[in-house]
């Protein structure tokens, strides 16, 4: 059996890619490590817990006795956990750079003593490119990461990569564009405007709404990194993007369209601090080793939006019943219309 360490397997990539490796490779013995933080969900695995390949763990990667003897024992390690979001790193960064910086610095030296590791996957972003006024990212590009999450994720990434350097780890690294899929925590803007269109309330878009972002199903994600697990060299960095370019605006109006609500609810409101205009990712040097995106943009688009209709037991309690959320909810959007 492959020992498969997922750190951040509760939150939404990561179950995504729990749930696609149990299926896919019947020879993979999966453990989740998962701090639970807001983002974090059981119910995210829900289909899974029980599956006796899985093994869940309640634990922070930074916690080095708890994390440590996972990663130890692991032949492979995809490492998702993170502070993910944005605008709650514009509100407070120190998690941030706790989670995203130092617990991946407490996963690589873990590393450094597993003794049949083969590939260390460290998930980094296409945000830490900064933003692209025309053109694309390739992977060699400066890192111009321009808010504390992208910056977080860029001392990350390298440090990753230094760990291959100087210590010859089977790190690679990949940098995805923007995902949608089920699962996502309704902070994000796709989430976010779906329930709250089904709820009829405002939809807030930032700014003038002209800002890109390439999206990129979650599943074609999850097939990216079991290809780059396979077939990657260690020590190289690879983009993973949809090549769907997409308006905020545009994106919004798909929305309202597929929901059949409308564009009323639209609300524009304060653009965020150091917005990035735009991410576009050069995918050439994954697509050479034999990925493609399977999943249309509208076909992925109208199925986020129904998978989000027929789970309101999944979202309804998080943006309803938890008081933490509803703070934020109002930290982040109250004064803002
Ligand atoms: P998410 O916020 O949905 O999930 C993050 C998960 O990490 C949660 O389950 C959370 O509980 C867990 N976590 C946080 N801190 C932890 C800690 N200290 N110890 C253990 N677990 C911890 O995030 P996501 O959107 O699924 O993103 C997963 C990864 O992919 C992140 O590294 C993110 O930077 C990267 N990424 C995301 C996107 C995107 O569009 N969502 C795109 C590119 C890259
Ligand atoms: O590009 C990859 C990144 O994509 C990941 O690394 C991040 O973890 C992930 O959160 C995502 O970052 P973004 O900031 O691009 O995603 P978000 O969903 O927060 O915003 C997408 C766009 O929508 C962005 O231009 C801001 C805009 N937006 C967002 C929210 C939450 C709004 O207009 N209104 C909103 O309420």
């Amino acid at each position: 059996m492959v020992n498969v360490l997922v750190t951040g397997g509760a939150g939404f990539i990561g179950s995504n890619f729990v749930r696609y490796a149990l299926g896919r490779h019947a020879d993979w013995r999966v453990t989740t490590l998962d701090k639970l933080t807001y983002a974090g969900r059981r119910e995210n695995l829900h289909d899974v817990m029980a599956d006796p390949r899985h093994t869940f763990v309640h634990g922070d990667i930074a916690d080095a006795p708890v994390s440590g003897p996972l990663v130890e024992q692991a032949n492979i390690v995809v490492h998702f956990a993170a502070e993910t979001h944005v605008d709650r790193s514009i509100q407070s960064a120190g998690e941030f750079i706790r989670t995203d910086v130092e617990g991946t610095f407490v996963l690589l030296e873990a590393a450094r003593r597993a003794k049949a590791l083969r590939r260390f996957v460290q998930i980094s972003t296409d945000e830490v490119y900064g933003s692209v006024a025309t053109g694309a990212s390739v992977e060699t590009d400066e890192l111009r990461p321009r808010n504390p999450y992208s910056a977080s994720k860029a001392g990350a990434d390298r440090l990753a990569y230094s760990y291959w350097a100087t210590y010859d780890l089977p790190v690679i690294v990949t940098r995805a564009s923007n995902n949608y899929g089920p699962y996502q925590f309704p902070e994000k803007v796709i989430p976010l405007f779906v329930t709250n269109a089904i709820e009829n309330i405002p939809v807030p878009l930032y700014g003038d709404g002209r800002n890109i972002r390439d999206w990129l199903h979650v599943d074609d994600h999850c097939r990216a990194i079991d290809l780059l697990i396979e077939r990657a060299t260690s020590g190289e960095v690879y983009n993973i993007g949809g090549g769907n370019e997409v308006m905020n605006i545009d994106l919004t109006h798909r929305i309202l369209e597929t929901l059949d609500k409308p564009r009323s609810l639209i609300t524009p409101v304060a653009d965020r601090p150091g917005h990035d205009r735009r991410y576009c990712l050069d995918t050439a040097k994954l697509r050479a080793l034999g990925w493609a995106p399977q999943v249309r943009f509208e076909d992925g688009l109208r199925d986020a939006v129904a998978w989000y209709s027929a789970n309101e037991w999944w979202w309804r309690p998080i943006k309803e019943k938890d008081p933490a959320f509803r703070a934020y909810y109002e930290a982040q959007y109250g004064r803002r219309g």
